[in-house]
């Protein structure tokens, strides 16, 4: 044995001295022939991490623009592509959708959105396929998003009674409000008549928590091998704490439905549950829908639609007072358009078109998920001359490419009016504008946010006068941002609303 031991010791030796040589002369033959994307210099285990603190879209934008649009970065153990221009995004999307069409399999994703099981982080699949599908034609139609508009209607009509009542003694804190009405129109829409004013503030908090988890470091996303190490943080228990209260709360109200039965008009006026029920009874379906997959659509559409609605109405509100011209200008077009009303219509909104840029505008500088969310790749393939290999986790850097001076005058500026008699939009055919990202896994509820967010700041302004309280100015206001899968101000929203006379 001994003998044995010395007989190998010194090729063991050896091959120690001369892997790292071996292993760098094979990655350089590797190199020549498949052209990697520029990477910035990394550090030993947590590779680039430390370059991507503390706000991802501005330091990646920064490193964008030293190693290229199309740069390949070492998050932990992940390799992970970053797309920082359009006509990478465009070559992307027109040639090779699919291979980057997956979502990786993330912890709390997965934990929360019962094993993955919602349409936004699922992995391309069929149950992707079918469970879009679904969405499509039933949830987030065209029919179904104007069925909703009494919902829209009622919470705009109370929302706009608490600024009033609010405003009477100071200033108004926009924020919570602006939540609230977001999260209470989604409760209604989701879970329609059964559902309480406790129920939604219930789901509303819960939905807060996990975009707040969401944004919460775990070992698990970027050091897969390592994964234990998340026991020692009470993170798992967290999130396990959390799917309980969430699943309680889902099934007893899908619960409910079954028990009042499914309603016969579903197809023009049911809730979101009452289609997927009906859905699960329909025979002629191409597969079928088990529970955890009804509750995990469900979930998903509050995740989507909460926050993103809200985000977007707070930003809006605050580029409104940090440019006074804008907002009068928007004024005058509301108080043009539907006189003195009660309330604009969808009908008057149709009608607006500079309320239509401002929107636009408000989405390029602030996309309220500026890193669109995370894709794979499900396939070995190429960008830019690039070989991309299967499962390499891919960001779009939608914050970027909405602010590259390439193709945007003064891209920091806000200036709606670069909007007006352009057909520049927001529905993925346009890659330097892609609030709602691009593609097959382009979001399939902008038909549903827009209408909501035009309704309601068109009938924000036209109510109200709005201005900084105490004798401060727009420019004074607070423009800093929190990180998250989400961008959200940093600070809630102050503001003395006065009604129009
Ligand atoms: C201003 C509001 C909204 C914004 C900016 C927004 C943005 C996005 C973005 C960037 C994505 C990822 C796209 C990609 O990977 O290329 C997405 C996906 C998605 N969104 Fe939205 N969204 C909004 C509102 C909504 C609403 C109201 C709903 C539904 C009620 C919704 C449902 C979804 C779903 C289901 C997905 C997953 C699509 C898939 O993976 O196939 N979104 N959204």
């Amino acid at each position: 044995m001994s003998l044995f031991l010395l007989v190998l010791l010194p090729f063991l030796l050896l091959l120690l001295l001369f892997k790292p040589f071996m292993a760098a002369k094979t990655r350089k033959k590797a190199n020549s022939q498949n052209p990697q994307p520029p990477s910035p210099f990394k550090l030993p285990i947590i590779g680039n991490l430390h370059q991507i603190l503390p706000v991802p879209y501005r330091s990646l934008q920064a490193l964008s623009l030293k190693h290229g649009p199309v740069m390949l970065l070492h998050l932990g153990q992940i390799p992970t592509l970053i797309i920082s221009s359009s006509d990478s995004l465009s070559e992307m999307t027109k040639t090779r959708d699919i291979s980057f069409s997956g979502r990786p399999n993330l912890k709390i994703p997965r934990q929360i959105g019962y094993n993955s099981k919602t349409i936004a982080f699922s992995t391309y699949g069929d149950y992707w396929r079918h469970s879009r599908k679904i969405c499509v034609l039933h949830l987030l139609s065209s029919k179904r998003v104007h069925s909703f508009l009494p919902v829209r209607q009622s919470e705009l009509s109370s929302m706009l009674s608490l600024i009033s009542h609010q405003s009477s003694s100071g200033p108004v804190n926009l924020s919570p409000i602006l939540y609230t009405f977001t999260s209470k129109i989604l409760c209604r829409v989701a879970f329609g008549r059964s559902v309480l004013e406790d129920q939604c503030r219930l789901m509303h908090d819960y939905i807060r928590e996990l975009t707040r988890l969401l944004g919460v470091f775990n070992v698990e996303d970027y050091f897969p091998s390592l994964k234990w190490l998340d026991r020692f943080s009470n993170l798992d228990a967290q999130i396990y704490s959390l799917f309980k209260k969430l699943d309680g709360f889902i099934s007893s109200v899908v619960e409910d439905h079954i028990i009042a039965g499914v309603r016969d008009d579903v197809a023009a006026a049911g809730d979101l549950v009452d289609v997927l029920l009906s859905l699960q009874k329909d025979d002629s379906l191409e597969f079928s829908l088990t529970m955890d997959e009804v509750k995990a659509i469900i979930l998903n559409m509050f995740i989507a639609g909460t926050s993103t609605s809200f985000i977007f109405l707070e930003w809006a509100m605050s580029e409104l007072i940090r440019n006074p011209k804008v907002l009068k200008k928007l004024q005058q077009e509301t108080r043009m358009v539907a006189g003195k009303t009660s309330m604009v219509t969808e009908e008057d909104v149709n009608k607006m078109h500079y309320l239509k840029a401002v929107v636009k505008e408000v989405l390029r500088l602030h996309p309220p998920a500026p890193l669109l969310l995370p894709r794979e790749t499900i396939e070995n393939t190429e960008l830019q001359g690039y070989k991309i290999p299967a499962k390499t986790r891919v960001i779009i850097n939608a914050w970027a490419i909405g602010r590259d001076p390439k193709f945007w005058d003064a891209p920091e500026e806000f200036m709606p009016e670069r909007f007006m008699n352009s057909d520049l939009d927001f529905r993925g055919q346009d890659f330097d504008f892609v609030p709602f990202g691009v593609g097959r896994r382009i979001c399939p509820g902008m038909q549903f946010a827009v209408a909501t967010i035009e309704f309601t700041l068109a009938n924000l302004v036209h109510h109200f006068d709005w201005e900084m309280p105490s004798g401060l100015s727009g420019e004074d206001l607070n423009m800093e941002e929190t990180q998250g899968l989400t961008m959200h101000r940093k600070y809630p929203l102050l503001l003395i609303a006065k009604k129009m006379e």
